[in-house]
């Protein structure tokens, strides 16, 4: 595991946190870990409390799981299909007086990074998408029109990364990047 570069310590969750793509396509995903993956998110803030996340969860076989699988793009297809889960996150985009939740991105955001979290706190990995076609996934999930599709996650099983080839193997291998505190703090980062 190649642990960020960081200044100073960060909680350990964080800091080994990666997006992997090789995944074990025989894991099953336990109702327990799915359940507590899913109590994160729902436990997250949002503005006013309003809780605008859905979720469409497909388990790997099902019907809901080619569901979403089929709405990726080609290359998320290509590792996505050997995940254990692939939940599809969608926004209520208008709020319970039907003007529009303007935050409603913000508000799912946080709840799939708490999920995030939650998974690689229990072992799993999670790999956030949004390469993938919200039209088709809107069709074959029968998405009520209330709700924006926002992103599909894939749960898994890290599996060894010589599972995949080429410039995915490289990447899966490569480590992980990020711009510099100078660089995204604008005013106030400590000396
Ligand atoms: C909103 C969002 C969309 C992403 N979409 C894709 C995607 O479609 N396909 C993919 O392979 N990775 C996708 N990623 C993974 C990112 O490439 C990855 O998080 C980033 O390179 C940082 O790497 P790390 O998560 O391993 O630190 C996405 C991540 C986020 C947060």
């Amino acid at each position: 595991m190649m642990k960020a570069q960081t200044a100073v310590e960060i909680h350990e969750v964080l800091a080994n946190r990666r997006s992997p793509r090789s995944l074990d396509a025989t894991a099953v995903l336990a109702n327990e870990n799915l359940v507590a993956i899913l109590e994160a998110a729902r436990w997250a803030p949002s503005a006013s409390n309003g809780q605008p996340w859905r979720f469409f969860i497909g388990h790997r076989g099902d019907e809901v799981f080619n569901q979403i699988l089929d709405s990726l793009v080609s290359f998320n297809q290509g590792w996505a299909h050997r995940s254990s889960a692939l939940i599809l996150v969608a926004g209520v985009h208008t709020r319970e007086d039907g003007t529009p939740n303007r935050g409603f991105l913000y508000d799912c955001g946080l709840a799939v990074a708490q999920m995030v979290v939650e998974t690689h706190h229990r072992g799993l990995v999670a790999h956030q998408m949004t390469g993938f076609d919200a039209s088709k996934a809107t069709e074959n999930l029968s998405i009520d029109a209330s709700l924006t599709p926002i992103a599909v996650i894939a749960i898994g099983k890290q599996a060894p990364a010589e599972l995949l080839q080429g410039a995915m193997l490289e990447r899966e291998n490569a480590p992980r990047e990020r711009k510099a505190l100078e660089e995204i703090v604008i005013k106030g980062l400590p000396n």
